[in-house]
């Protein structure tokens, strides 16, 4: 594929993205069913993890709902409802700030029959929404804090528990959400938030009778390091455990749950291939070459550059190769943070010299699926790379890869 349509290139697999969401779903019923818990759960994926349509249609297509965090996403969904390619039965969460545009798209839709419930996300929201006939959600921070990439020392989203109790009753409110961190390194800070929000649900429920649901937002890992952190199998049957004996403990029915694991979902199904245009020597480090590549982190995986993200890195080709060295990978653009170093240790890849003539290294960094596509940028001009799609063994290029007339124009040229 490198070959023939050139590189950088993505590659992205629907089918992985399909099996995931089955399996997750088959995973809460399974357990669900196991626990004779009453709640149902409901998948929703998030739009934000990576909002194009070769990711929405495969996993609305095995029956998921979404979450929304703009205006913007929420126009597409309004597209997809309008053109029939939806499930009725299909639910919407509506997160983040919200904008009058925002807020309206919400109005019309419910009114048009979408079952869409906006998350009160601060207090000027709660007033907003007081004429919405419909279900609310509230979205609260439970300040308890995680090992995890975006752990944040003050968080900015949601209520704060002193004002939520100030509120008293709030019309239709039917979820509590929280989302405590992405990535989540330790199963047990999966299940400690959640400990937190069932004590504020149960509080909450005295004023609000009709709240039935409880949404843990996002946070199980994609598996980005080909390192396995912990089974998202042991994570739900723990997550149900405890639902279950802290509903009977305290006497309340079963919450219904809501997920929004986003990164485990939409990660592993796309890849980003390079090609080494030409190597470096570097004089004193650990590692002993830069590869410079025809991509750029800065521009198609910020992770690398925003949150010193380690990939997955795996040669292409010459993947049985003997002879390596240690590299550090530069990108294309003109700026010294356009690099990937793995975390200042190195990325050990065949050594180029003993490359047949002509022929080229390519590389592959695996589950970019998640975010990077919507952080991808231009900068320095870099174009867009082209993107295929593997579906029932036909590749298929859905992107052209972007000319530098079609770059030029974002940039009024
Ligand atoms: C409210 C909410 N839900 C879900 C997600 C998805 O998180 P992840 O990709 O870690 O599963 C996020 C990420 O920021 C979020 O803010």
């Amino acid at each position: 594929m490198a070959e023939k349509y050139g590189t950088p290139l993505k590659i992205m697999l629907p089918y992985i993205i399909e099996q995931r969401v089955e399996d997750l779903m088959d995973l809460f019923d399974d357990v669900i069913r196991e626990y004779k818990y009453k709640g149902q759960f409901y998948y929703h994926y998030p739009m934000k993890v990576n909002q194009n349509r070769e990711f929405v249609l495969p996993i609305i297509s095995e029956g998921s709902n979404l979450e929304t965090t703009s205006a913007n996403e929420l126009w597409v969904v309004k597209r997809l409802w309008e053109s029939n390619r939806f499930n009725s039965r299909i639910k919407v969460i509506c997160n983040g700030p919200k904008t009058d545009q925002y807020l309206a798209l919400i109005a019309e839709l419910k009114s048009n029959g979408l079952d869409i419930v906006p998350i009160i996300e601060d207090l000027s929201e709660r007033e907003s929404l007081q004429k919405f006939r419909g279900q609310v959600g509230i979205r609260v921070d439970m300040g308890v804090k995680v090992d995890s990439y975006w752990d944040k020392k003050v968080e900015r989203f949601g209520l704060q528990l002193d004002e939520l109790w100030e509120l008293g009753r709030i019309k239709n409110l039917t979820m509590l959400h929280y989302h405590s961190g992405s990535e989540i390194q330790k199963e047990t800070d999966i299940l400690r938030p959640l400990r937190k929000a069932m004590d504020v649900y149960k509080r909450l429920k005295k004023d609000n009778p009709f709240l039935d649901t409880i949404d843990i937002g996002g946070g199980a890992p994609g598996n980005y390091n080909g390192k396995k952190k912990y089974s998202v199998a042991s994570v739900v049957r723990s997550l149900i455990r405890f639902l279950d004996k802290f509903c009977r403990e305290n006497e309340i029915p079963h919450p219904n749950i809501i997920c929004e694991w986003g990164s485990y979902v939409a990660a592993p199904s796309q890849i980003t291939v390079f090609s080494v245009i030409s190597q470096k020597r570097i004089p004193k480090a650990v590692a002993k070459q830069w590869y410079i590549v025809d991509g750029s982190f800065q521009t198609q995986l910020l992770d690398t550059w925003a949150i010193h993200k380690q990939w997955h890195v795996v040669p292409v080709n010459n993947a049985y190769s003997k002879k390596l060295t240690r590299t550090w990978l530069a990108g294309l653009s003109c700026d010294s943070d356009d690099k990937y170093t793995a975390g200042g240790n190195y990325i050990l890849l065949p050594r180029l010299e003993d490359l047949e003539s002509g022929a080229k290294q390519y590389i592959s960094f695996l589950d970019t699926g998640n975010y990077q596509d919507g952080f991808a940028n231009h900068h320095c001009l870099n174009a867009t790379p082209a993107k295929v799609i593997c579906q029932n063994g036909d590749v298929t290029l859905i992107r052209k890869r972007e000319t530098p007339d079609d770059v030029g124009k974002l940039f009024g040229w």
